[in-house]
């Protein structure tokens, strides 16, 4: 990317759009969710109402505004509900949205609807009972009984006694570039009043929509239905960002083919008489979830509407098919035997709700690295948003206050009822989010996200890897370029594909946002004579503003990166100066110092009102 020289008083929206480096990939759908209707009562609508709170003798009982206190499973067992209670019907023609609601409130109460698309119209309807649905498909019909697949789905068209009036589509408005997108963004970003307000807009608007979530969990509910013929009882489950309560807007949807093998297990060995499902053997399992998601694939393909460019990535660790949902716009991986990835969903999904500061902290740092090449949906050796996720977390643990426990230490707040081995992992967690004691660290999240800056420039990675179960560095048995233990699966490298360059890259970065974060103007916006903002704060780390003064520093204190690393494990504290090897970028780096400087410096000038 091409560092910008920026001129004074440029306009924030045409510079970024310059200069901001995105490449223009991942088509988002969404162009805007056109209204979100919900025709229930309010004591129907689950989803926004907190829930009670029973206090027991080791519950600490501590408010969480906002925080969803429901268990991982539970939460997601009432979306696949809602989800089978679903239907999604494209608007053909000019059908208007209160033609179709008023065409399906003829079978039954509508809950929810929300309508989206840019091309062409959406609405994914909830009805308050299955039934309803089943009474709604059961008046629908095939366009043709010639030439067509006849394959019964909710996946629907509606046409209204007006749609013969209609040739034309609706008007695009067009994709816009990731540039233009992030120009948008970023204009918000730097008209909030702080970093820390900056940080909770990213979220805002970056984050799944309550309607892109159930969209998902429609979605495999749909790819469930066209399995169930095969195997009765099957459940398709989302996970990673999905669910994790870190997903982005137009983000890959991973799925879980459970085919609930281990329900139908003998319960003792030799217990007769009993009876056996007569089945074909193969090989080896891996060969059986071959041949599985080979022959899903393949239906996918042929027969379940909207499903499109199935892709086989059969002889990766784990085989997965990939293929576009067209009605939702979605990308889908589906997996098999994979339950270990739903646990380590749940894992930062309770991570996200344990603490407010963590998805925020979370939002910055996968944008930033998606900002700067560090991650890419491509396989490769990025860092992939899990192993970034990782990264964060750990620093959370291992800071001087620790803001997040360890993963054994959930499992100690564990009860029977959570025990859960999976594959012969113990992958216990404590459920009920209300045991885990509130961290005693107050840093507020923008400290927080150049402390993490910070922490990275200075982290040993050539021997150190991290530990999330104890919250601990741990020494490193290989050569991989980071390590990063599994949660469940100990034995294995969570980030065994990333490459020495990216994790080098990703090095150099974290030193040039920290640098950034210590120039005085950091958190000073200018506004020039078109009344266009200059990128500050979070804007800056983003787009890399003033990556070309950043150049223009002696290259040879950073390359190679791994090599200024002397040795020795990072100590704790690190930004109040007790670190053991350091690279000095100019001077040692104190962030925190730094930023509460520039911030005393900022209320100075908002308070004599010279402050935007
Ligand atoms: N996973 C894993 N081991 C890895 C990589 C991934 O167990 N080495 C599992 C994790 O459960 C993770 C999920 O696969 O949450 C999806 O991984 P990925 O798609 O990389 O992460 P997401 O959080 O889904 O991020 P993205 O938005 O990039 O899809
Ligand atoms: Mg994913």
């Amino acid at each position: 990317m091409a560092a910008p020289m920026m001129r004074k008083g440029m306009s924030l929206l045409l510079f970024l759009e310059r200069y901001s480096g995105l490449s223009g990939r991942s088509p988002v759908f969404y162009k805007f969710v056109r209204r979100c209707t919900t025709q229930a009562s309010n004591s129907d609508t689950v989803e926004t109402s907190e829930p009670e709170i029973s206090s027991s003798g080791d519950n600490h009982d501590v408010p969480r505004p906002g925080v969803d206190l429901r268990r991982f499973s539970d939460i997601q067992e009432e979306r696949r509900q809602e989800a089978l209670r679903s239907v999604l019907v494209r608007h053909v023609g000019k059908a208007t949205e209160d033609e179709l609601a008023k065409f399906c409130s003829h079978f039954g109460e509508v809950k929810s609807s929300f309508t989206y698309g840019n091309q062409e119209l959406y609405t994914l309807l909830e009805y308050k009972s299955k039934g309803s649905v089943h009474s709604l498909l059961n008046t629908a019909h095939f366009r043709s009984v010639l030439e067509v697949l006849p394959y019964k789905s909710r996946l629907l068209s509606f046409r209204s006694s007006s749609w013969m009036n209609s040739t034309s589509k609706k008007s695009s408005v067009g994709d816009m570039t990731a540039e233009q997108k992030f120009s948008i963004l970023a204009t918000k970003l730097c008209a909030a009043q702080s970093m820390e307000e900056q940080m909770q807009v990213l979220v805002r608007e970056t984050q799944l929509s309550e309607g892109e979530t159930r969209l998902r969990f429609l979605v495999c509910s749909l790819v469930e239905d066209a399995i169930t013929g095969y195997f009765p009882g099957c459940i398709v489950h989302p996970f990673g960002s999905s669910v994790n309560g870190f997903g982005n807007k137009g983000c890959d949807l991973d799925m879980y083919l459970n085919l609930n093998v281990e329900e139908h297990k003998p319960k003792k060995r030799n217990s007769f008489p009993r009876m056996e499902y007569e089945v074909k053997t193969v090989p080896t399992e891996r060969a059986a979830t071959q041949n599985l998601l080979s022959t899903v694939g393949q239906s996918l393909g042929e027969f379940v509407p909207s499903c499109r460019h199935v892709q086989y990535i059969l002889n990766a660790r784990c085989p997965l098919v990939k293929f576009t949902h067209e009605a939702s716009g979605i990308q889908c991986d589906l997996t098999s035997n994979n339950s270990i990835a739903l646990k380590s969903s749940e894992l930062l999904n309770l991570y996200s709700r344990i603490d407010p500061r963590v998805p925020p902290l979370v939002y910055a740092v996968r944008h930033w690295a998606r900002m700067h090449h560090i991650t890419s949906n491509m396989p490769g050796g990025w860092i992939t948003n899990f192993s970034l996720t990782a990264l964060v977390i750990f620093f959370l643990q291992y800071t001087d206050k620790p803001v997040l426990p360890g993963i054994d230490a959930l499992k100690e707040l564990a009860d029977k009822a959570d025990t859960c081995v999976l594959e012969g992992n113990d992958c216990t967690l404590v459920s009920d989010l209300t045991k885990v004691p509130p961290s005693g660290n107050t840093d507020s999240i923008d400290d927080l996200l150049l402390e993490f800056f910070e922490f990275y420039s200075n982290f040993n990675f050539k021997s150190c890897g991290l530990n999330l179960r104890t919250g601990e560095i741990q020494e490193k048995k290989n050569f991989d370029a980071l390590y990063i233990q599994n949660p469940f699966e100990q034995q294995l490298n969570l980030s065994k594909n990333v490459s020495m360059h990216h994790m080098e890259k990703f090095v150099q970065l974290a030193r040039e946002a920290a640098w950034m974060a210590e120039q005085p103007d950091f958190l000073q916006p200018e506004v020039g004579p078109k009344g266009g903002v200059t990128p500050w704060g979070l804007v800056s780390i983003l787009s890399g503003y003033n990556r070309r003064k950043r150049r223009l520093m002696d290259q040879k204190e950073f390359t190679p990166i791994f090599d200024s690393i002397k040795s020795g494990n990072p100590k704790r504290n690190s930004s109040h100066g007790n670190v053991g090897p350091r690279i000095h970028i100019t001077e040692p780096v104190k962030f925190k110092s730094v930023l509460k400087s520039a911030k005393s410096k900022v209320d100075k000038r908002t308070k004599s009102g010279n402050r935007r």
